[in-house]
């Protein structure tokens, strides 16, 4: 699948921009009072996806031991600044090989499971999950669903280090995935660029579909929080590892 450009190089603070810090302490006191619901004594947490590591400050802050994995060396350049008491490893989290029941969570966390390339790679990383967690372990995962859609369009500005830019993007279903297409306008002391920024497709997933890969793969579904950012397509699952 085409790399996405958004978590690369330039592209990464303006990333951080687009989606104020407020979000994450926002959305981790959930998380933080699911984990203490139903696995108390959770320690050690690994984030599929992590990206420039803002849930993994959260976690860390909360006094969680945790690891954040991600396949852009760019976010976890930042995600290592933000955060030094924290381990990162640049892997591609379709591959990934934890050393099996070394972990009381792990959360794949902002869309980022959407970017797994189709259902049999999600339940194959549902797998390794579940061989990395330890007993009763928690899977929690959110995400967003929307309708099919022929076009919807985002428009975003951000103000970052003197330049104004704005994105318009352009989503579109395309069988399982939404494609997405990103031009931006960045405005400097008068002059304007206009470039495009390389989007991967992000997997569609309903409720149903996430609720049959976590079942084919043998975790119970504790909870699905529906809204849980704020609007109805968006939901987190609370799934845990029970004996296969
Ligand atoms: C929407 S961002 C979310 C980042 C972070 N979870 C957060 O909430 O801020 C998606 C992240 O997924 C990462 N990503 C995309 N595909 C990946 C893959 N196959 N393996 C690991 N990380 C991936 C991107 O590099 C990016 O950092």
């Amino acid at each position: 699948m085409a790399k996405d450009e958004l978590y690369t190089g330039f592209w990464v603070d303006f990333y951080d921009k687009l989606f104020p810090a407020y979000i994450y302490p926002k959305t981790f006191k959930i998380i933080h009072k699911l984990i203490k619901k139903h696995n108390p004594n959770a320690k050690n947490v690994l984030e599929l996806a992590c990206g420039t590591g803002r849930y993994v400050e959260q976690f860390a802050k909360a006094g969680f031991i945790v690891k954040g994995i991600d396949s852009s060396q760019d976010v976890l350049k930042k995600a290592k600044k933000r955060i030094k008491k924290a381990k990162f490893e640049l892997k591609d989290m379709q591959n990934i090989k934890e050393k099996s029941e070394s972990y009381d969570v792990v959360v794949c966390l902002f869309e980022s499971f959407r970017y797994i390339k189709n259902y049999l790679n999600c339940e194959k990383v549902m797998n390794n999950v579940w061989k990395a967690l330890k007993p009763k372990g928690l899977f929690i995962v959110d995400f967003g669903h929307w309708p099919p859609t022929k076009e919807t369009k985002i428009h975003n500005k951000v103000k970052m280090n003197g330049l104004t830019i704005v994105k318009d993007e352009i989503i579109r279903t395309k069988g399982i995935y939404d494609t997405r297409f990103d031009m931006v306008k960045i405005y400097k002391k008068g002059k304007i660029e206009t470039k495009e920024i390389k989007r991967s497709p992000l997997l569609r997933i309903s409720k149903n579909k996430m609720k049959e890969m976590l079942l084919k793969t043998k975790f119970k579904i504790l909870e699905i929080i529906v809204s849980f950012r704020g609007h109805p397509q968006s939901m987190l699952f609370v799934a845990q590892k029970k004996g296969k």
